[in-house]
């Protein structure tokens, strides 16, 4: 039962016997939407009766959180500042009954009429949903959707799960990841929005503002260099300032500015000696000082190292439990060696993000989830995040009308299609909730949904062992092979292969039929020794919970694709620039012991000496040549670029326009780099924008990008964000390698 629930009607039986009697009639009559209207104001009218001014919903959440600190108890100002356990994490505590099955939950104050904080891990849909008998939306991979390009898709994503959220009982989500792909074998690369800090920051940020509209609590993880799962909690981070700024603390600066989240996830690892959930220059001098972040930083599951340091450096809340913010947290304050100012900023902060996500002001009012509604939404961002990546002899689409003979090859590929697992992992409806690390297929059969486009046609379905597969696709007119890579959180993976055997699967499709295609069903980069001998390759990522539908409607046309790859498919780990990757020591703690006691140091480091080269920024800077660049996806029509003009001094637009020269209408996302002058010192080009436009066969539009001058900067220690004078290159086209409009200009 949600403690809110409780504490909203204990509200009213205090209320005058008439009072509430009237309010009961009233409520009987007004529908649903006005009943929670009605719920809401006689809430405030109830506790501003009893004197509670802070319930004024015009007041700031700065003002309102302040008011009702000056009334907080130490004790109450502690409930605020840690959870009370996780299921399945430890022992039950007593109050455990007060938790609505999720991640963590803190106390709620009546008195005051401040709710519980319930959170849920929300990735890419609503965790748990099968131990507590629910239901959730799985939507494409995060890394998926950021392959759409797409700001709309970004809030519709974040809006649909802070509805689910809400839907099942919960008011903080625990998504947003944005940790930058600097390491593609981390294991939670789907989790992530790739590798280049502008497009992660920007479609991130998107995501939390749609989320938090909801009345959630929005959250940007993991703080900060969280890029390998490797040994995460006794890793230490080595990067040095300025090369930190401009790549992954930009990524989050970008989604704190864009989607303003009241929640900040410090992560498990240490950042050049510190652990996160104690390092003052990210938790202070950076997050709270120079970008005057408002919210509350929660800690990791089991992140929290220390009492008095952390709560110096700026941690607010420890999650799951209080084994340093809980009793250990009084006698500090009560030793004096936890100033009661810390204390208050900490409750202040966790307060005013309720007051500001609407926590206090829309109450939870559980209701069932919208899934005809999910399937549609997670259809259409599946379908924008698709990426074509070889299309030879236009062997796509396949006209449903005319095609004969498919055969449908890979595991699964009758019944299902894969999902992403750790904390983010969604469970498939009518499913128990699967052990940690295990593979996930979510009920949309890839089968059936290409049996559906071809109504005429013989589609059988021939498995994944190679010898048989390669028997049914002999004498098809199409071979389509699912093939799929399972990531988790907790884990990195050895390689960038595909797993089990299935590059031979393909190798002998391709051999039996001349034009087999491949669909990818991957949580991050893979390689492909067979690409030269398939004539088709879609990146499917993780395709959510009608995945099936939306790759049928790419592969048949009836959507013409319009993804770019958010991050770089590599020709080979020995291109990375590790390509080793860094484990830990023999005999390390181990991340057991470390989340039981908390008491851990860092064990082994990496150090990230490419500095700001993450991604395409590598691979331009050491001119290695890639399988498939950042930024490229083929289109079933084909776009020309022209007309470049940059604006003049100050005014950072670029101008250009774009038509699309081919049979079908399409939507052509156009990206615009920028080379900084050589005193800079940075890698050759950056991401500064993008825009996306959809044409006609033959149309043409205008199209102008304003540059935000930050993205053309360098980060100095001393100075700040800065504009370095000198000659800039700006480059314009539809993808990181195939950028034919070129202009320079002098900025000063
Ligand atoms: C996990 C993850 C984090 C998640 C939390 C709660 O270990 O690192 O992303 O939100 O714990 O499940």
């Amino acid at each position: 039962m949600m403690g809110g629930q409780n504490n909203d009607w204990m509200v009213a039986s205090r209320m005058s016997k008439s009072l509430s009697l009237s309010l009961v009639v009233a409520l009987a009559v007004a529908g649903s939407s006005s009943l929670r209207a009605q719920h809401r104001h006689h809430n405030q009218i109830a506790a501003q009766t009893k004197n509670q001014p802070w319930m004024n919903a015009s007041l700031s959440p700065d003002e309102r959180a302040d008011m009702v600190l000056k009334q907080l108890t130490l004790d109450e100002k502690i409930d605020l500042l840690h959870g009370n356990g996780m299921p399945g994490w430890g022992t039950p505590r007593p109050n455990a009954y007060l938790g609505n099955g999720g991640a963590g939950f803190t106390l709620s104050i009546p008195r005051l009429s401040i709710p519980f904080i319930q959170m849920s891990d929300a990735a890419y849909g609503v965790r748990m949903s099968a131990d507590n008998g629910r239901y959730s939306t799985a939507l494409p991979s995060n890394l998926g959707s950021a392959a759409s390009w797409d700001l709309q898709a970004a809030c519709d994503y974040g809006a649909l799960i802070g509805r689910e959220l809400r839907a099942q009982g919960y008011n903080m989500t625990l998504g947003g990841g944005v940790n930058l792909t600097r390491e593609p074998r981390n294991g939670r690369t789907f989790e992530y929005m790739g590798e280049d800090p502008v497009l992660a920051g920007t479609m991130v940020g998107n995501r939390i503002k749609c989320e938090q509209a909801q009345h959630v609590i929005g959250d940007i993880k993991h703080y900060a260099m969280n890029d390998q799962e490797s040994g995460r909690n006794e890793v230490d981070s080595i990067i040095n300032r300025r090369a930190m700024r401009e790549s992954d603390l930009l990524a989050f600066e970008i989604g704190l500015k864009v989607g303003d989240p009241s929640a900040v996830m410090c992560s498990y690892n240490a950042v050049n000696g510190d652990y996160a959930c104690e390092n003052k220059y990210l938790l202070s001098d950076v997050l709270k000082n120079d970008w005057k972040f408002k919210g509350f930083v929660l800690s990791d599951w089991g992140g929290t190292h220390s009492t008095v340091k952390a709560s110096a450096a700026g941690l607010d809340n420890e999650e799951p439990e209080d084994l340093f913010y809980g009793p250990k947290l009084k006698e500090a304050v009560q030793a004096g060696k936890v100033p009661m100012s810390e204390i208050d900023d900490h409750a202040r902060r966790v307060l005013r993000g309720e007051f500001a996500a609407g926590l206090v002001d829309f109450p939870i009012q559980k209701s069932v989830v919208d899934v005809e509604g999910g399937l549609k939404t997670a259809r259409s961002i599946e379908e924008s995040s698709i990426v074509l990546l070889k299309n030879e002899q236009n062997v796509l689409p396949i006209d449903g009308a005319k095609v004969h003979s498919i055969a449908v090859l890979g595991l699964n590929a009758d019944t299902g299609m894969i999902s992403g697992g750790g904390s983010a992992q969604v469970d498939p409806p009518g499913r128990p909730s699967a052990p940690w690390q295990s593979h996930v297929w979510f009920p949309t059969s890839p089968l059936k949904a290409i049996a559906a486009k071809a109504p005429g046609a013989t589609v059988r379905y021939g498995g994944s062992e190679p010898a048989a597969a390669a028997e049914a696709a002999k004498g098809a007119d199409v071979a389509i092979v699912f093939a799929y890579q399972w990531e988790s959180e907790g884990m990195d993976l050895p390689d960038l292969s595909l797993p089990d055997n299935q590059d031979a699967l393909i190798e002998q499709v391709a051999a039996a039929n001349p034009h087999t295609i491949v669909v990818l069903e991957t949580g991050t980069a893979v390689t492909m020794p067979w690409l030269d001998k398939v004539s088709g390759v879609a990146e499917a990522w993780y395709a959510g919970s009608d995945g099936a539908n939306a790759v049928a409607n790419v592969l048949f046309g009836k959507v013409n694709p319009s993804g770019k790859l958010p991050m770089t498919f590599p020709r080979s780990v020995a291109d990375l620039p590790h390509p080793h990757l860094v484990t830990p020591p023999p005999g390390a703690t181990g991340t057991e012991a470390v989340q039981k006691t908390g008491e851990a140091k860092p064990t082994f480091s990496v150090h990230y000496d490419e500095g700001v080269k993450v991604g395409y920024k590598w691979y331009d800077a050491e001119h290695k040549p890639v399988l498939f660049p950042f930024g490229y996806g083929l289109s079933y029509t084909s776009y020309r670029y022209s007309g470049l003009k940059l604006g003049e001094g100050s005014d950072h637009s670029v101008t250009f326009t774009v038509t699309n020269t081919g049979e079908r209408p399409g939507t052509e996302i156009a990206e615009v780099y920028a080379g900084l002058p050589a005193a800079a010192e940075e890698p050759p080009k950056r991401l500064v924008g993008w825009a996306s436009v959809a044409l006609k066969p033959g149309e043409s539009r205008e199209m102008t990008v304003t540059v935000d001058p930050k993205y053309l900067s360098i980060y100095n220690e001393q100075k700040g964000w800065t504009l370095v004078p000198g000659q800039y290159t700006f480059l314009v086209g539809g993808s990181s390698q195939d950028l034919p409009l070129k202009q320079e200009t002098t900025l000063n």
